[in-house]
């Protein structure tokens, strides 16, 4: 069920690996500090993405390390996995993710990138993936990661697309 109070977004649905992900547009609700962070790139008028060594192809993001706030992991986490260097970070929402073992707590952010530096190493990526648009049927694609697969990319990009894109 998706429901809209004002200008807020929430909404309760299951993943690929049927957990349970509650979805919000609000200020931080599930938690003020955040261990992962997910970063909806843009670089001009297309997409940058990364491709994940096991997962596929997935917007950057990852976890937040010891000492370092939100905000800072999503502007390293896409410089490592992309070699992009983020000029703006817009927080669009966050997400809990009900796992098996451990409940996930994930940040969302819009970045505008400026520059894409060329790198010998991205981490656990194969590096920058840029696409003027992506495709319709992500769910059905094996080369894309699980993380794209749930309404968290659908309701993310609804919400980039309202407040800072116009088509
Ligand atoms: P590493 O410690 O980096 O190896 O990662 P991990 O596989 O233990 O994953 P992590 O702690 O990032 O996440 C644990 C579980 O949470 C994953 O196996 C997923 O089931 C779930 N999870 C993590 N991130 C997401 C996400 O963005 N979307 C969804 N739907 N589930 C996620």
């Amino acid at each position: 069920m998706i429901q809209r109070k004002g200008m807020v977004l929430i909404k309760i649905f299951t993943d690929y690996y049927n957990n349970k992900v509650n979805f919000s547009t609000e200020d931080h609700p599930f938690s003020k500090e955040p261990k992962h962070v997910w970063v909806i790139c843009r670089l001009g008028s297309d997409w940058l993405l990364t491709r994940h060594s096991s997962r596929g192809i997935e917007f950057p993001g990852g976890k937040v390390e010891v000492g370092e706030t939100a905000e800072e992991a999503a502007i390293r986490e896409v410089y490592e996995e992309t070699g992009g260097k983020v000029k703006d970070l817009f927080y669009i929402g966050q997400y809990k993710v009900e796992g098996k073992t451990e409940v996930v707590i994930k940040n969302v952010y819009y970045a505008l990138i400026g520059d894409l530096i060329e790198k010998s190493d991205y981490h656990e990526t194969e590096g920058p993936l840029l696409l003027n648009s992506l495709p319709a049927n992500i769910r059905s694609k094996n080369n894309y990661s699980f993380i794209m697969k749930d309404d968290v990319l659908e309701l993310s990009l609804t919400e980039v697309m309202k407040r800072y894109l116009s088509f």
